[in-house]
C-alpha cells in the first residue's frame, strides 16, 4: 500500500490527518475510487473532474494539482485500486493498493433504506448511509444493495449505478433523483444506455440487471432478492466493449 498525503508519500503505519479536520468530524469531504489497468489510471480525468465538479457545487476548496501518478508509479504499476480523498481541512490524500479479486457477477437485493430527495448525488466522505444500505443486504444474503429514490423507484446501488435490460434497450434511473452519476454508468450510456425511471417491478421483471462501478466495472447481476437471474448477453456486450474500450486506451496512452 502506497499512502501520499498533500503530494509527500508517507509510511501508512503515519499517515494521519487532524481531528480537528471537518473531513474527520463530519465527513466534510469528497473522495473518488478508480482502478489503474496495467499502471495506467485510464479514467482518472473523468473522476478528476466529478470530483471538482462536486467541489465546486458544496465550496470546497480543492488543491489546483491532485498528484495521483507519484503514488501510482510509486505502487509499482499493474492493476491497482486508488482512492482520493479531498478534506474540508484542506488535506489531499491519495491511497494506492492491489486491485485483489473482482466479483465477476453479483446478488443484489432491494433494501428499504430510499435515498433522500436531492438533485446530485457527491461522493462525499459522509458515505455511512451507503456502507449500512450494503450491510442491510448482505443480512438479506445479498452482496449489493439497491436503494430506491424518495419516490420509490430504483435510484442506484451501494457503491454501484444500476442497469436493466428490456429487449435490445439498456436502461438506468435518470440522474437528477439523487443517485451518483457513476463514470462507469456514463461510459455505458455512451455505449448506447438510456435513461428512463425504473419501477421495482420493472426491476424484477427485466431481460438483464447489471451494476456498474469504476473498480468492478460491469457485472451481472445473477440473483435478484433472492431469485435467480442468468446472466444475459447484452450484459455480455456491454461489459467486453466497455473494458476493450479501456484496454485500448490504455494501451495507447503508454504509447
Ligand atoms: N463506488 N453510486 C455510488 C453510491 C457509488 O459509491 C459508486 C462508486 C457508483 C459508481 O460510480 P463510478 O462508476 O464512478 O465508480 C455509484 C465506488 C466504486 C466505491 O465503492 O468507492
Amino acid at each position: 500500500m502506497i499512502v501520499s498525503i498533500d503530494g509527500r508519500i508517507v509510511p501508512p503505519e503515519q499517515a494521519t490527518i487532524s481531528i480537528f479536520d471537518r473531513g474527520f468530524q463530519h465527513g466534510d469531504g469528497l473522495f473518488e475510487t478508480l482502478r489503474t489497468w496495467a499502471g495506467v489510471a485510464v479514467t482518472w480525468p473523468e473522476h478528476e473532474a466529478r470530483l471538482r465538479r462536486s467541489a465546486a457545487t458544496l465550496r470546497l476548496p480543492v488543491a489546483a494539482a491532485i498528484e495521483v501518478h507519484p503514488a501510482i508509479e510509486a505502487a509499482g504499476g499493474g492493476d491497482q485500486r486508488v482512492k482520493v480523498i479531498v478534506t474540508r481541512g484542506g488535506r489531499t490524500i491519495v491511497i494506492v493498493e492491489p486491485l485483489g479479486p473482482l466479483p465477476t457477477e453479483v446478488s443484489a437485493a432491494v433494501v428499504d433504506l430510499p435515498l433522500a430527495r436531492r438533485r446530485e448525488g457527491h461522493k462525499m466522505l459522509a458515505y455511512a448511509e451507503n456502507l449500512i444500505a450494503r450491510d442491510l443486504a448482505i443480512a438479506a444474503g445479498a452482496d449489493e444493495a439497491i436503494r430506491l429514490d424518495a419516490d420509490g423507484f430504483v435510484a442506484e446501488g451501494s457503491s454501484s449505478n444500476v442497469f436493466v435490460v428490456e429487449g435490445e434497450d439498456v436502461l438506468t434511473p435518470p440522474a437528477g433523483n439523487g443517485l451518483l452519476p457513476g463514470i462507469t454508468r456514463g461510459r455505458v450510456l455512451g455505449l448506447g444506455g438510456r435513461e428512463r425511471r425504473i419501477s421495482v417491478a420493472e426491476l424484477r421483471a427485466a431481460d438483464e440487471v447489471f451494476v456498474t462501478s469504476a473498480v468492478r466495472g460491469v457485472v451481472a447481476v445473477t440473483r435478484l432478492d433472492g431469485v435467480a437471474r442468468v446472466p444475459g448477453p447484452v450484459t455480455a456486450r456491454i461489459a467486453g466493449t466497455y473494458e476493450g474500450q479501456i484496454r485500448e486506451q490504455a494501451r495507447s496512452s503508454v504509447v
